[in-house]
């Protein structure tokens, strides 16, 4: 088997869900590859000592990233820090040599997103990946599959999103992921659009032009917890993009992309629902046992029926296949595709390998577009 040392730069959020999928490694079985963290950066001291106290303790535990990337144990890194500081930390990471699993929107704007694309083309050898563990639930992988096999008949409508509501109250303090200079201009669409777009860019669908009404709908949040001062709080909360995508044989359909952060009920809602001539699908995270689909007979009843979905995964691991599929399931069978690629090398077909630089630098298109319609009110091409 082979041993990859891995690095996290950023302990917060997301990197604690890495290091933890990393640490149930033994869950799966048969994976080539096992990873072990070998360090962790992050500048605040606080953050690091989740991992001083996790088993195994990281080696290097360090506030400045660059110490990691001079690190020869380490083979490969994990980077979650917020999107101003994308551009630079992943491309000291590409020029170091490692191989790179950064998380999105991969570059705070689209210019970002060039500058670490075109260090990343300079380093071929190097896996350099976003991050996207949405797809890796099985109802999504059903209806990819489905998609591929050609089963749908001609698409009709797809609608896509990702809502949640951790945004709704309006007490809750600011922080970077609410502000333009740490966050970026797409707002919540940097913040939950690979997860919409990943699938639809994957199964090969071009997005050509959009509509897009994006919203603000708390203009000021509290400066810190429990602070009556008010501060700007300046990104986009939530965003509907009516889109006219095509699929490759130049059918043409509407797709209907949603990324709220303020969506009442909902806390965190990825759902897919693919409308065709032959076969619709449906799969929503609200009821994440439950594929829902319709196939259609002439002169038959148009009835959807319910399949419940067990534990169905592309890396196998040690539990029974009746039992329930999480979110820190789709981290773990994240990683596990991103270390399969590693190990058999960047032009390796995977079942579902992670997003690639093309399909990172497609949701820029779109969300750049997005900003465009939005500014001036009308529908524009996605360039
Ligand atoms: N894949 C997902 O489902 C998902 C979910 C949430 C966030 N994200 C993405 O993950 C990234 C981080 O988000 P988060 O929610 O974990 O944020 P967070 O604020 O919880 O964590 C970010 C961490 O980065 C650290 N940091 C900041 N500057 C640093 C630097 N120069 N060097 C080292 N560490 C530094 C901070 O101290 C903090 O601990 C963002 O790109 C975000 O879009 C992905």
């Amino acid at each position: 088997m082979r041993e990859i040392g891995i690095g996290i730069i950023g302990g917060g959020l997301m990197g604690r869900e890495f290091a933890s999928a990393v640490s149930r490694w033994g869950h799966l079985t048969g994976h080539p590859v096992r990873p072990s963290i070998v360090g962790v950066a992050d500048r605040t001291p606080a953050a690091l000592e989740y991992f001083a106290l996790s088993q195994p303790k990281p080696a290097q535990l360090v506030a400045d990233y660059r110490e990691l990337l001079k690190n020869p144990a380490i083979h490969a890194v994990y980077v979650a820090v917020p999107h101003d500081l994308h551009q630079q930390v992943y491309s000291d990471c590409i020029r170091a040599g490692k191989h790179l699993l950064g998380e999105k929107p991969f570059g705070i704007d689209q210019a970002a997103n060039v500058a670490i694309t075109s260090e990343a083309k300079k380093r071929p050898e190097l896996i350099v990946r976003c991050c996207s563990e949405f797809p890796y639930w099985p109802g999504a992988q059903r209806i990819i599959s489905m998609v591929c096999k050609g089963e749908m008949g001609r698409i009709i409508e797809v609608e896509c999103g990702l809502l949640h509501s951790s945004d709704m109250d309006p007490k809750k303090p600011i922080n970077w992921k609410r502000r333009v200079a740490n966050n970026g201009e797409y707002g919540c669409m940097g913040d939950l659009g690979m997860h919409v777009l990943h699938v639809p860019l994957r199964l090969g669908w071009q997005i050509c032009n959009l509509r897009a009404i994006l919203s603000k709908v708390f203009t000021q949040r509290p400066g810190s917890a429990g602070s009556s001062e008010m501060v700007p709080c300046e990104t986009w909360d939530n965003a509907t993009l009516l889109c006219e995508a095509a699929t490759e044989f130049g059918d043409r359909f509407p797709l209907i992309a949603k990324m709220m952060r303020i969506a009442p009920g909902e806390t965190n809602t990825w759902y897919l629902s693919v409308k065709g001539t032959a076969v619709s699908a449906r799969f929503s995270t609200r009821q994440p046992r439950s594929l829902f689909t319709l196939a259609y007979t002439p002169g038959k009843p148009q009835a959807w029926q319910e399949e419940q979905l067990g534990y169905e995964t592309i890396y196998q691991t040690i539990t029974g296949s009746i039992f329930e599929f999480g979110f820190g399931d789709t981290m773990l069978q994240m990683i596990a595709a991103f270390c399969d690629q590693i190990d058999k090398g960047p032009q390796a077909q995977l079942p579902f390998g992670l997003a690639t630089l093309e399909e990172a630098a497609g949701t820029h298109a779109v969300f750049t577009a997005a900003l465009r319609s939005q500014q001036s009110a009308q529908t524009v091409q996605v360039q």
